[in-house]
């Protein structure tokens, strides 16, 4: 895998056609292995003997894996993303309940106060910047991390270095001093987070936290909370903000794909699930570990090894999505009795922020385009430089020409 990132979808093309499952060298030296194809993807995720537990990773256990390694902290933090069994789903239904299709439905107003504040904001800094405006620093990043911050009750001031922490622990070329940094200063912000909301209680996930913690029965421990909030922090809005960015991208070098929903003969949630599909916010996720040897597609992946989910290259796999897999398209049909893409994951750790991922990205989507019918990228879309993760898929600014503006 390249630190570096970039755009993957040459290389996953190039790796699909060698097989469903493949070989990887990760940072570090580090062996591993991918899983790239659809169906492959789908039966790997769902399988009983694969493990997201870091007990099962051998070169961890092993002490082959230093305090360094810039994909550690997706191995060892301690909460749903790498727990199993009873201790998923007890640290999972600690938040579910705030994330389900009906809770997120009541922040529908919010979303939409917050997208028509944000769309102001970015006129005005296309005005002061001579009718161009970074769209991915002033509304695509903004609005996740705005929404994720109020459920989790993080104070505004913490925001602009939360952010930057969490892009630095999913960046994958980052020093090793850097990373173990960024690590502790992430876990030392949230833990002020917390004790801020210990003193002063309010509506929010993190109080809530923090009361499971402190009841009887150990239904939640102090690491787990600091743990459960840098997950939901970083998965809360470093995905959403690659869906909007890329969604603009998507629809800024197709505009006919833009014409047809403007024109009501698609709808903004087929760009959502078609950009999802085609240029996957998540590229390849970190890690699982089968707990015995197991066979996938005909290849063998031995029992310990670090698996990434290669959701990128699953989406444009020509296998599932037949021969235009690379072609992006509003209104492709969905295959009968198929799940259209796997880029939101598969199975028990299926993400927990799905129903929030789709209402901000189709309410972005939709009131940018309604208010800037012209946006267009500001430059030539292979000259935008790429986020440095394998993990991450998206560009690191989004220069945009809103153009005249509707309201
Ligand atoms: C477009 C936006 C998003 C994308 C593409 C995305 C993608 C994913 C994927 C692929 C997984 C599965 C990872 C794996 O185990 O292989 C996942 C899990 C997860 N996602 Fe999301 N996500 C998005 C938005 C969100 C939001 C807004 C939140 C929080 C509110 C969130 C919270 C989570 C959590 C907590 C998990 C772990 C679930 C578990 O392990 O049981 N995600 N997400």
């Amino acid at each position: 895998m390249d630190p570096a990132g970039g755009c993957p979808h040459a290389d996953n093309a190039r790796l699909l056609a060698r097989g469903a499952v493949t070989s990887v060298v990760l940072p570090g030296e580090v062996a591993g292995m991918a899983v790239l194809g659809h169906d492959a993807l789908r039966e790997f995720l769902a399988r009983p003997e694969v493990a997201k537990g870091a007990a099962h990773f051998t070169a961890l256990r092993e002490g082959r894996i230093t305090a360094g390694w810039p994909l550690l902290t997706f191995a060892t933090v301690r909460g749903m993303t790498t727990a199993d069994g009873e201790d998923h789903r007890r640290l999972r239904s600690l938040v579910s309940r705030a994330f389900t299709a009906r809770r997120v439905e009541e922040l529908r107003p919010r979303v939409e106060e917050l997208t028509a504040v944000l769309l102001d904001a970015l006129h005005r800094a296309a005005r002061n910047g001579g009718g161009v405006a970074d769209l991915r620093g002033h509304f695509a990043l903004p609005l996740p991390m705005g929404v994720i911050c109020e459920l989790l009750g993080v104070d505004a001031e913490y925001r602009d270095r939360l952010h930057h922490l969490s892009n630095q622990v999913v960046a994958t070329d980052i020093g090793p001093e850097q990373a173990v940094a960024a690590n502790r200063e992430l876990v030392a912000v949230l833990a002020t987070v917390a004790a801020r909301r210990a003193a002063a209680p309010g509506d929010d996930l993190t109080s809530a936290l923090i009361a499971a913690r402190d009841e009887e029965g150990d239904r939640l421990g102090q690491e787990e909370l600091i743990g459960t909030l840098v997950l939901m922090i970083i998965a809360g809005h470093e995905t959403t903000l690659n869906l909007i960015t890329n969604a603009v991208r998507a629809l800024c070098g197709h505009r006919d794909q833009l014409d047809l929903v403007t024109k009501g003969d698609a709808s903004w949630a087929d760009v959502v699930e078609e950009t999802l599909r085609w240029d996957a916010p998540v590229s390849y996720f970190p890690f699982r570990y089968p707990v015995r040897d197991m066979t996938v597609d005909g290849t063998v992946i031995p029992q310990g090894t670090p698996v990434l989910a290669g959701y990128s290259a699953a989406g444009r796999d020509p296998a599932a999505h037949g021969p235009d897999a690379d072609r992006f398209d509003v209104t492709r049909p969905g295959r009968p009795g198929a799940v259209r893409h796997l880029s939101l994951g598969y199975g028990a750790h299926y993400c927990l922020g799905a129903p929030l991922a789709r209402l901000e990205a189709t309410i972005a989507l939709e009131r940018l385009f309604t208010r800037f019918p012209d946006l267009d990228l500001a430059g030539p879309e292979a000259e935008l430089s790429r986020h440095s993760s394998f993990v991450g898929n998206s560009v690191r600014a989004l220069p945009v020409r809103p153009g005249t503006s509707r309201g």
